[in-house]
């Protein structure tokens, strides 16, 4: 018996996956458990990009020499995080000006009540309605097209996935939305593949204690930033906040922000044996901030060596973004030929 069949198996495409990573403030503890290991992962199984977002964090950098060291800083974090620029693509959105002409084409094709929704322009309205201000004041378009921006880099890209923290889930779903109207309208001359967020799940995407218990976030001010010097950061880890039970006293590992930053550094043997040393007494708060901060040394050290000769002013990384960029150019260039013949603006 033989089954004959019409049609050969659609070769399966490799999926993309692209981050996006806003220069904006010094990386730190939290930024690298919660998003930078976790988007690392993705290398693994997807043809994987990673950008710096720069002219995104222009809606609130004013300051162009901040800018341009959170840029070249953020760059040299994920290069010594451990993001093989090899094996993946790695650029600044701002070394790709196809972005800015998709942007106006893909803007009119987005209808004005869509950003009217973003969160964050209705958070800044609601807080000028609340003030009793002008409902628009201090609004600029920059932050009004943000996410008209962002569906740029994701569908010039033409991404399948793309890890997000919760707060940029509408986000990817406006990009989705923007997609799907263009598609509609211009189908018959390009598709965009439709593009969606991968959240991680609570198991990777980690979240730690900062040094006043709460969230590690940059707006508490409550981080450890990721490239301390060593005697700095075994400061810092000296004033997590701790309760004041007496050392011979058995202890609650895992509500303390010490224990907690811990199990996200060290091995499981570690932690496991930490965890047992607490629980039975004996053990004080001063003895664990100790093993942290020797955990995070060793961790942290050897990133921080590449990260400080990385950003070096002659280091190789404005090599790497150079060369990443040309790559990154020839996928916008061909992405922006098939749209402009699409939409009948090419000859
Ligand atoms: N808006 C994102 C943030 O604040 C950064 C970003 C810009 C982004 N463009 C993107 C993330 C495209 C993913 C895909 O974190």
């Amino acid at each position: 018996m033989s089954v004959t069949s019409q049609t050969a198996p659609a070769p399966t495409r490799v999926k993309t996956s692209l981050t996006g990573i806003k220069p904006s403030g010094e990386p730190h503890l939290g930024n690298l458990i919660g998003a930078i290991a976790p988007a690392l992962e993705m290398t693994a199984d997807y043809r994987s990009l990673y950008f710096i977002a720069d002219y995104h964090a222009l809606t609130t950098a004013r300051d162009p020499v901040l800018l341009r060291h959170w840029t070249r800083s953020v760059a040299a974090t994920w290069l010594a995080a451990g993001l093989d620029p090899s094996r993946t693509l790695f650029y600044r959105q701002s070394d790709v000006p196809e972005t800015f002409e998709l942007m106006w084409v893909l803007s009119c094709v987005t209808g004005k009540g869509l950003m009217n929704r973003a969160h964050a322009y209705k958070a800044a309205r609601d807080r000028n309605v609340e003030a009793g201000e002008d409902p628009d004041a201090g609004i600029s378009m920059g932050l009004y097209n943000y996410p008209v921006l962002m569906a740029v880099d994701i569908l010039m890209m033409e991404a399948d996935v793309v890890p997000v923290g919760r707060d940029q889930l509408q986000h990817v779903e406006i990009a989705a939305d923007i997609a799907g109207s263009f598609n509609h309208l211009y189908g018959a001359g390009y598709r965009f593949p439709i593009p969606e967020a991968v959240i991680p799940p609570e198991t990777t995407g980690h979240t730690l204690p900062g040094l006043d218990g709460r969230k590690m976030s940059k707006s508490y001010d409550n981080y450890i930033p990721l490239f301390l010097p060593a005697p700095k950061l075994r400061k810092l880890v000296r004033r997590i906040p701790t309760d004041s039970t007496p050392v011979e006293e058995p202890k609650d590992a895992d509500g303390s922000a010490v224990f907690q930053i811990l199990a996200q550094f060290a091995t499981p043997e570690v932690t496991d044996d930490a965890r047992r040393r607490l629980e039975a007494g004996g053990t004080g708060w001063g003895e664990l901030k100790n093993l942290l901060a020797d955990v995070l040394e060793e961790r942290l050290g050897p990133l921080r060596e590449r990260y400080d000769a990385l950003m070096a002013p002659d280091s190789e990384l404005d090599d790497v973004l150079d060369a990443g960029a040309a790559k990154a150019r020839e996928q916008a260039s061909r992405v922006l030929r098939e749209v402009r013949a699409a939409i009948g603006i090419s000859r």
